[in-house]
């Protein structure tokens, strides 16, 4: 699967919650499987590792009924849950872009039996699975999404901004805010006392749509932290990381 291919998709991509009955074929899972090998960290100083479980074996509010679920385990370091958002929304896009359904699941967590399939944490959980509805939208009309002035002051880039505010959000709340210009652009996240951590993953997807934009457009790409940007971020946020482009 080609980088162009995940570009396109985040124009396009969207939650599926209906799945058909069986599971996906094992030419389809081996495929996805291998990927998972291949999903490029945002933080890779952090261990992470991804888990295929089934339905009986996640439960929780909002569980949709699909029949594969996907578990990200990680170390816990400053910065996991948005190194989480930033590689299982390339699963996201991976799936929507070969034709499976998927739907980022915040609420449910594996079961008690199910969550020592790693000796790291749990940090989040994707389904997915063949689809019963339509997994693609037919114009960025159909996305609702708050408009680019209000999750960003950066000054250009608006062809690397648009992508990442179509990018999905937990109760889309697009928690994120962009600043910078002028060859960099600082990602922070909305801080909560409910959904903190949700908002951080949430950052972290947003972070790789900006990713994928400024490689499509043939820039280079540092992603890193930001000194004075960690220092200085807009109020109610916390900074996450920069993407520095040339
Ligand atoms: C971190 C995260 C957690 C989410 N948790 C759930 C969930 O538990 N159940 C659910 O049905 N949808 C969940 N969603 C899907 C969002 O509701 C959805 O992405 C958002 O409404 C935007 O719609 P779209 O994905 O179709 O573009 C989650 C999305 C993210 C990014």
């Amino acid at each position: 699967m080609l980088q162009d291919d995940l570009y396109a998709t985040m124009f396009k991509r969207k939650s599926v919650r209906k799945y058909a009955p069986g599971k996906l074929d094992p030419v389809m899972m081996e495929m996805i499987v291998s990927h998972l090998s291949e999903l490029k960290p945002l933080f890779p100083e952090i261990r992470t590792e991804l888990k295929v479980m089934t339905n009986p074996e996640v439960k929780g509010m909002f569980k949709v009924d699909a029949p594969h679920f996907l578990a990200f385990f990680s170390e816990v370091k400053e910065g996991s849950p948005a190194n989480a958002g930033f590689m299982m929304q390339q699963m996201d896009l991976f799936l929507s872009a070969n034709g499976v359904g998927s739907c980022w699941q915040g609420g449910p967590k594996p079961i008690k039996e199910a969550m020592g399939a790693s000796e790291l944490e749990f940090v989040t959980l994707l389904a997915f699975g063949p689809p019963a509805q339509d997994i693609h939208r037919k114009s960025v009309a159909e996305f609702k999404r708050e408009p680019l002035a209000k999750i960003s002051d950066v000054n250009g880039y608006d062809d690397l901004l648009e992508p990442a505010r179509l990018a999905p959000s937990g109760t889309n709340n697009q928690p994120w805010f962009f600043t910078g210009g002028n060859g960099a652009i600082h990602v922070s996240y909305a801080r909560s006392m409910i959904v903190d951590q949700m908002n951080q993953i949430g950052a972290g997807i947003a972070i790789l749509h900006l990713w994928l934009a400024a490689t499509h457009s043939g820039k280079i790409v540092e992603l890193r932290k930001d000194r004075s940007s960690d220092a200085n971020p807009p109020k109610k946020y916390s900074y996450v990381a920069s993407l520095i482009l040339s």
